[in-house]
């Protein structure tokens, strides 16, 4: 299968906007899975809790995930989309799985980074594996990278391609993700933003270098840290299913659980 990312600048509070630059990047896409970046709608770096409110959307009554819809239904493939998600009086940062026939998982990251942790609720639904097209997909966001029981669930439940929407700030993940494929034999597709978020309050700068890294903890291909890129590789999702790394070592199967209390 086709699969990879788009890495791109969003702008911060253009939601309609960068919804639009979404589409028009990813128009003519030739790929079954692409995967964008946390929060690629409103951009990152909110104030406090009440802004990030007004700049969440609701996946339910949303034009802008909606024209995401059609997008998927046009082209026939699947997105998985870092979003705010507007539920109730709270707002999750979430990823969405996106297909033809629509959303088909909405994930809510579990591990908030620093003032994340002032301005959205932590996540509150069990990690999923979802499947497409007999391919199974699973979904983590940016800062779940630092805690490996996420990539270690998603993959001892049958992940084959973890599909990872970031805005990176520190230096540590993309490194990090190859050892993470490579413990756990699966495909990862780190989607990062890059660019900056200048704010009255202060301003991030993002570390783009999006990646495709295999399960045999391989770089496939990784982008440039400030510039745009759009790119998708052929990727055989069954290589994920040989867990051995030695003739002796499979990597599931060798697992001593009983010993490890924490
Ligand atoms: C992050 O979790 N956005 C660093």
């Amino acid at each position: 299968m086709k699969a990879g990312f788009y890495q791109f600048k969003p702008q911060f509070g253009k939601n309609a906007a960068n919804t639009k630059k979404i589409i028009k990047a990813l128009e003519k896409v030739e790929a079954e899975l692409i995967v964008l970046p946390e929060l690629a709608l409103s951009g990152y770096y909110f104030r406090d809790a009440k802004e990030a409110l007004l700049l969440a959307e609701d996946p339910n009554q949303s034009a802008n995930i909606d024209s995401i819809k059609n997008l998927c239904k046009k082209n026939n493939n699947y997105i998985v989309i870092g979003f705010l998600e507007k539920s109730k009086d709270k707002c999750f940062n979430s990823s969405a799985l996106i297909g033809p026939k629509g959303i088909i998982h909405i994930y809510r990251k579990l591990h908030l980074f620093n003032e994340e942790k002032l301005c959205m609720s932590p996540g509150d639904i069990p990690l999923k594996v979802n499947e497409i097209n007999g391919i199974k997909v699973g979904m983590m966001v940016c800062f779940d990278w630092a805690f490996p029981e996420v990539v270690r669930t998603l993959a001892m439940n049958g992940a084959e391609i973890i599909c990872h929407p970031s805005n990176l700030v520190l230096n540590f993940c993309q490194q990090t993700m190859l050892s993470r494929c490579l413990e756990n034999r699966v495909y990862a597709i780190t989607a990062n933003r890059f660019g900056l978020d200048k704010r009255p309050h202060g301003s991030l700068r993002f570390t783009g270098k999006s990646q495709i890294v295999s399960p045999k903890g391989e770089l496939i291909f990784r982008a440039l840290s400030q510039r745009e890129a759009c790119h998708y590789d052929d990727i055989d999702p069954t290589e994920s299913h040989d867990k051995f790394i030695t003739k002796h070592n499979d990597l599931f199967l060798d697992r001593r659980p009983e010993y490890y209390k924490c």
